[in-house]
C-alpha cells in the first residue's frame, strides 16, 4: 500500500454577477479562472444571470437550523461557497453597488450567517485551511470612491464566509460590452491574479 497522500487540489470558484454575458468581468473573471487552473487549481465558474436565485425573505426560517428554507438553486451553491478554497467575485457597479443578481445571492447568505454568528459553528468545510476572497469589477464611470461600497459589500460578505479579503482588480472608464480589451495590461494582470491565488501568492 502506498504512503502518499492523496494530492488534493485547491478548489476556487468563480462567480460571475454581470448580467451580461461575456461582458467586461466576464472576461476579467476568465483570466483569473484560467490563471488558476495554469497553476494546477480545480476551477469552477458559476453564472448568477443563468440561475434560480430569489432574493431573501428575512422570513428567519434559517434562524434554528442555518439551512435556507428557500428551495432554488442557492441550495447548492451554499455547499459550494462553503468548500471554496478561495473565492472570486466578479461583478460591475450598478448604481453605485453590486448587482441585483450578486446582491441577492449575497443577501441569500444570511443561511451561512447564523451558521457562523447564531450557531457559533464553522462555515467552511475545511475550516483549518485559510480561505482568501477577490473582487473583481469595472464602472462606466471614473468616479472618485466608485467601487467603496460594493468593496465594503463584499468584505461583510467575506467576512460571512470566514474569507479573508484579499484584494481587488477593478478598472473605472469601462463601459462598452468589451472595452476592457482595449486596456493595456487588465487582462494580463487578471491572469496573474489568478496564478498568485492558486501558488498561494496573494499579498494579503
Ligand atoms: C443598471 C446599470 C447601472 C449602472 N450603474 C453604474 C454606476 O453607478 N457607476 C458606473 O460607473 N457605471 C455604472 N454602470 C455601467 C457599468 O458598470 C458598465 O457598463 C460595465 O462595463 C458593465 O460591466 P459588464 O460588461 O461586466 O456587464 C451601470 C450600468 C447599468 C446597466
Amino acid at each position: 500500500m502506498s504512503d502518499k497522500k492523496p494530492v488534493t487540489l485547491l478548489k476556487i470558484l468563480g462567480i460571475a454577477g454581470s448580467p451580461r454575458r461575456d461582458g467586461n468581468t466576464d472576461h476579467l473573471l476568465q483570466q483569473v479562472i484560467a490563471g488558476a487552473s495554469s497553476h494546477g487549481a480545480e476551477t469552477k465558474t458559476i453564472i448568477l444571470s443563468e440561475l434560480n436565485i430569489a432574493p431573501c425573505r428575512h422570513c428567519d426560517g434559517c434562524i434554528k437550523t442555518g439551512k435556507c428554507v428557500v428551495d432554488d438553486d442557492m441550495q447548492w451553491l451554499h455547499i459550494d461557497l462553503r468548500e471554496a478554497d478561495h473565492i472570486v467575485l466578479a461583478s460591475p457597479i450598478f448604481f453605485m453597488g453590486v448587482t441585483a443578481q450578486t446582491k441577492a445571492m449575497i443577501d441569500r447568505c444570511q443561511a451561512l450567517w447564523v451558521i457562523k454568528y447564531v450557531l457559533k459553528l464553522p462555515v467552511a468545510i475545511n475550516p483549518g485551511k485559510e480561505r482568501k476572497g477577490i473582487f473583481v469589477s469595472v464602472g462606466g464611470t471614473r468616479l472618485r470612491n466608485l467601487f467603496e461600497p460594493a468593496i465594503a459589500t463584499v468584505k461583510s460578505w467575506f467576512t460571512t464566509l470566514d474569507i479573508s479579503y484579499a484584494g481587488e482588480l477593478v478598472f473605472s472608464g469601462i463601459d462598452e460590452r468589451e472595452t476592457i480589451h482595449l486596456h493595456p495590461t487588465a487582462l494580463k494582470h487578471a491572469l496573474s491574479i489568478g496564478q498568485k491565488l492558486a501558488a498561494g501568492n496573494m499579498p494579503r
